[in-house]
């Protein structure tokens, strides 16, 4: 599962692969997003996020925050403070750039950082979010564990991912887009040839549904519920780090 990388003629482990190819993409990355998902995305990260105000989280972590777009949606949440991570430079300092036209420097603060070694203490923030990016982790269990372990106790991790369709007319019609339009369109305007068959074949060997349940379930989280977007294109996970005297 997590042994689908990038990059098949080099020997480099996932990870390097990974920040290596965001780092090629970073200058296009918004905009292929935007217009690959007919801009599906920003309503997808806004049903994310309305989904976890109700928490009122004040300190909010963004992992994989990339350009930093689930930080920028996470305001909606009402968090004071953002802090948004993510393995590739190049991701970040387009983020940044973005967050200072925005004026946004005071509450949201992206910095290099990697989900498998989350350099904050136990129990900091109130909430964790990861837009597009456990498919992406290394070692997605660690990943996990380590969005648990910075999380306070009754605090939530919010994963938004890519999921596989259903509905076998929709299973073909997405399928049959991700595999011959996306990653032609992905390599005219990134020029990157990879990084655009990488996205469905990584969602092809990704757990979704019942099986991305089982893995947050073993990283500690409780009450975990999944939401279902277009036709199952994408999916919202939401779980609880349980509080430590409601533990088992
Ligand atoms: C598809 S982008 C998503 C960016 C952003 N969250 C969004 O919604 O647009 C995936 C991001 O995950 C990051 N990433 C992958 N593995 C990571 C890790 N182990 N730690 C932190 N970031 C990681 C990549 O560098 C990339 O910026």
């Amino acid at each position: 599962m997590s042994e689908i990388k990038p990059y098949r003629d080099s020997d480099a482990g996932k990870k390097e692969q990974i920040a290596s190819m965001f780092n090629s993409i970073a200058p296009k990355y918004d905009l292929l997003n935007h217009t690959l998902s007919f801009g599906i995305d920003h309503s997808w990260r806004k049903k994310a996020i309305r989904l976890i105000a109700g928490r009122k989280p004040a300190l909010l972590l963004d992992v994989a925050t990339g350009t930093g777009d689930f930080a920028i949606a996470a305001l909606r949440s009402g968090a004071q403070k953002i802090i948004g991570i993510d393995i590739s430079t190049e991701m970040i300092a387009v983020g940044k750039e973005k967050i200072r036209k925005l004026e946004l420097q005071e509450r949201i603060e992206l910095k290099q950082g990697d989900s498998e070694s989350i350099d904050f203490p136990a129990d900091h923030f109130d909430c964790a979010t990861v837009a597009f990016g456990v498919r992406n982790f290394e070692n997605l269990g660690k990943g996990l564990s380590e969005l648990h372990r910075v999380l306070k106790p009754g605090g939530s991790l919010c994963v938004l991912e890519f999921s596989k369709p259903r509905n076998p007319v929709v299973k073909w019609a997405y399928g049959f887009y991700s595999r011959y339009i996306l990653p032609r369109l992905g390599r005219m305007v990134s020029g990157d040839k990879a990084a655009y068959t990488y996205l469905p074949e990584s969602v092809e060997g990704f757990p979704d549904g019942k099986d991305f349940i089982a893995f947050m379930s073993g990283a500690g989280f409780v009450e975990i519920k999944e939401y279902r977007l277009t036709f199952g294109v994408a999916t919202i996970y939401i779980g609880i780090k349980a509080n430590a005297d409601v533990k088992s």
